[in-house]
């Protein structure tokens, strides 16, 4: 059976292509109800089916699926995804117009996307470092030979900036300013990294708005902690890696996709804890679902699933 449709259903934002159209169509995670919006997905898997069902069902619809034509899918997950996780999307994406589904790991997807497929026949190590999950893997003949996922990642980051700014300026903010922020200062001190940032919440304690300056260095300290766990993490799967593998991957390098990859100083940190070549592919938030739409093209009978 021959997908028609590439589905990368991610944490933050779900992705779908249609042979039909040269951009995905993309869509935040979520749905939204009275009080604000409810996340289908936590660290990588649904955590709410009908939120999950009804986040991919306005993206079928858009993609031109209805009750009497009902497309076949590619989907992927983390490379740790559990048979109940795998399984749970399945039914959201049945629920959402499917009829049928075919499940693939994003390595493998992210691995057939244009900016990746190697022109050589050795290994290739990925890194995604998406909203939930940080996925490591090495590919090597369309195939998973090693993988190694944390369920820290983005999302872990901002939750640290909110409490930061709540507990050392006194000020709450919103996700969205916590983003913003994050996105500002980044990991690590870049060239174009500021050393003061403007941000606007309200205070932790009382009511009102609040303005107040952060210092970029005292931030960063204090994301220290996350973005090392996420770098040793991808380290000590390099580090793992059987002799012959290790070859391949400290000759080639590492390639990052994911939002992580154009957070600033990520990819500067992953180069000094692994002393590797280390490089951002050209579309970090695409790759995975640009390559899933080759693999689809390719027709799934090719397609090994782990
Ligand atoms: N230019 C950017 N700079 C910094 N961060 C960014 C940028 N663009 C997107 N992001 C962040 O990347 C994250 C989304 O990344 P991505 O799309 O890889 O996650 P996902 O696929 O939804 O999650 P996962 O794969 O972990 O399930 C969001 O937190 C978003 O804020
Ligand atoms: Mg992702």
């Amino acid at each position: 059976m021959r997908p028609d449709l590439a589905i990368d259903l991610g944490t933050a934002a779900t992705r779908v292509h249609v042979a039909s159209r040269t951009i995905p169509l993309t869509r935040p995670s979520t749905v939204w109800q009275e009080g604000g919006s409810r996340p289908a997905l936590r660290q990588g898997v649904i955590v709410d089916a009908d939120a999950a069902a009804g986040v991919l069902g306005e993206l079928l619809r858009r993609a031109g699926s209805t009750r009497w034509r009902r497309p076949h899918a590619l989907a992927c997950v983390p490379t740790d995804a559990n048979e109940a996780e795998r399984a749970a999307v399945v039914e959201a994406v049945q629920r959402a117009g499917a009829s049928t589904v075919t499940i693939v790991v994003e390595p493998l997807a992210a691995a057939a996307s244009a900016g990746l497929a190697p022109e050589t026949k050795t290994a290739l190590a990925l890194v995604d470092v998406g909203e939930g999950v940080t996925d490591c893997a090495v590919v090597f003949e369309g195939r998973l030979v090693a993988s190694a996922a944390l369920r820290i990642a983005l999302a872990d980051l901002r939750a640290t900036v909110r409490a930061w700014l709540d507990e050392s300026l006194g000020i709450r903010v919103s996700p969205v300013e916590a983003e913003r922020v994050l996105r500002e200062a980044g990991v690590g001190r870049g060239w174009r990294t500021p050393h003061r940032l403007h941000v606007v919440g309200s205070p932790a304690r009382g009511i009102g708005p609040l303005c107040a300056w952060l210092e970029v260095d005292a931030l960063h300290a204090a994301l220290d902690p996350v973005a090392e766990r996420i770098a040793s993490h991808v380290a000590a799967f390099v580090a793992g890696l059987p002799v012959d593998l290790a070859a391949d991957v400290s000759e080639a390098g590492v390639s990052v996709t994911g939002g992580g990859a154009l957070l600033a100083g990520m990819v500067e940190r992953l180069v000094g804890e692994l002393g590797l070549a280390v490089r951002r592919v050209p579309d970090p938030l695409l790759a995975v679902v640009d390559g899933a739409r080759v693999l689809a093209g390719a027709g799934c009978a090719s397609v090994a699933t782990r």
